[in-house]
């Protein structure tokens, strides 16, 4: 088992959308911790490039991070409850007046709204055939919790199968499903709420009690994810029954991130005081900055993930392309003021060191 046998007990959190980077696995492996690349929305050929890349630069094992489509999400518990997701007509309807709603920052920022797409994959057939073919060390699964075939062609291949859940329910059907390792991600989280089903309200259960209630029901495993900023917390997690903590966020400012200046500079911004969990980048909640766009937007975004993060995606590109952190998503945790400038073998050191 890789998790189980790490140097130090730390997990460099994919982070998609650029701050993953081969420098970065490569930096937090040969820590002594685990490195992860972020699959979500990178093309398969760049996913497959940083694949080798990170081969090329460490011998260490490290992981790659996939997002599960909702067409190959097994995990339905509160559709049955009665929760039912946006579909069809309805959906379609709430993804157009939210783009409308975006027109103005388009136009400011000079560029056309796609016109949303219902049913994007991800392109995850041939990721997982990629991961596979590449035999990654560990493959985790975010956004939902993948069916038997595919967990059974990750452990013919010798791949470590993580799933990342938010609740003792959504714990509990991964463990019956097989998984080898539990992320479980807590309410303090920078970027998306690792809910296996994007309608229910995620959990706001302190992680350490959380990752107690979960370690109680099982010995699967746990990597402890959401807020880590500091040693005692990361103690405090190990000691509720957690293996090892995912960091994010405090990773977010090391060289080795692809982390744009503006988001950069907009971390160590007194002038952004708090995050908030909000739909308002891609449908999905996540936790985030508080601008203004989150405050003006957040009650008019419907749950339409992933029509809401294309809609925004050439927005979030000419924000950055300008340097200008106004209508970036700017994924962060509670801990986002002890992000450091920083190598990230510092920040492991800080968390997990002796
Ligand atoms: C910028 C950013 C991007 C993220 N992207 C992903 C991702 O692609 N896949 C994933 O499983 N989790 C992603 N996460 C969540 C992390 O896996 C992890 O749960 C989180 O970073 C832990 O909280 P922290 O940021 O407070 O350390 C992201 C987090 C951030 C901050």
């Amino acid at each position: 088992m890789v998790i189980s046998s790490l140097a130090v007990p730390f997990v460099g959190a994919p982070m998609a959308g650029g701050p993953s980077t081969p420098e970065l696995a490569a930096a937090v492996s040969e820590a002594g911790g685990l490195g992860f690349l972020a699959g979500g929305y990178l093309p398969t050929p760049q996913l497959a490039r940083q694949i080798a890349d990170v081969w090329d630069t460490s011998s260490r094992p490290f992981g790659v991070n996939l997002f599960v489509p909702e067409s190959a999400n097994t995990f339905t518990t509160s559709y049955a409850a009665g929760l039912a997701p946006l579909t069809g007509d309805l959906r379609a309807q709430a993804v157009s007046r939210y783009r409308e709603s975006l027109l103005p920052e388009a136009e400011r920022l000079g560029v056309e709204l796609p016109e949303a797409v219902a049913g994007d994959t991800d392109d995850w057939d041939r990721k997982l055939d990629l991961v596979v073919r590449e035999k990654v060390p560990v493959v985790s699964f975010t956004f939902g919790l993948p069916g038997p075939a595919v967990l059974v062609e990750l452990r013919r291949a010798g791949i470590e199968a993580v799933v990342t859940v938010s609740d003792v329910e959504e714990a509990e059907a991964a463990i019956e499903a097989g998984v080898d390792v539990l992320v479980v991600q807590g309410p303090e989280a920078g970027g998306h709420r690792g809910t296996l089903d994007p309608v229910k309200e995620p959990s706001t259960e302190d992680l350490a009690e959380l990752v107690a209630a979960v370690r109680e029901g099982s010995t699967v495993p746990i990597v402890a994810a959401g807020g880590i900023a500091t040693r005692a917390r990361a103690r405090q997690l190990l000691d509720a029954g957690a293996t090892a903590v995912q960091v994010g966020t405090a990773l977010l400012r090391t060289p080795e991130a692809g982390t744009s200046l503006a988001y950069r500079r907009a971390l160590a911004d007194p002038s952004l005081t708090r995050t908030v969990v909000t739909r308002a980048w891609s449908g999905r909640l996540a936790r985030a900055l508080e601008t203004d766009f989150v405050r003006e937007r957040d009650g008019l975004a419907p749950a339409a993930y992933p029509e809401v993060h294309h809609l925004t995606s050439p927005i979030r590109r000419a924000s950055a392309a300008a340097d200008d952190h106004r209508c970036l998503a700017l994924w962060a945790g509670t801990g986002w003021r002890e992000a450091g400038d920083v190598p990230a073998a510092v920040v492991v050191g800080r968390i997990v060191g002796d």
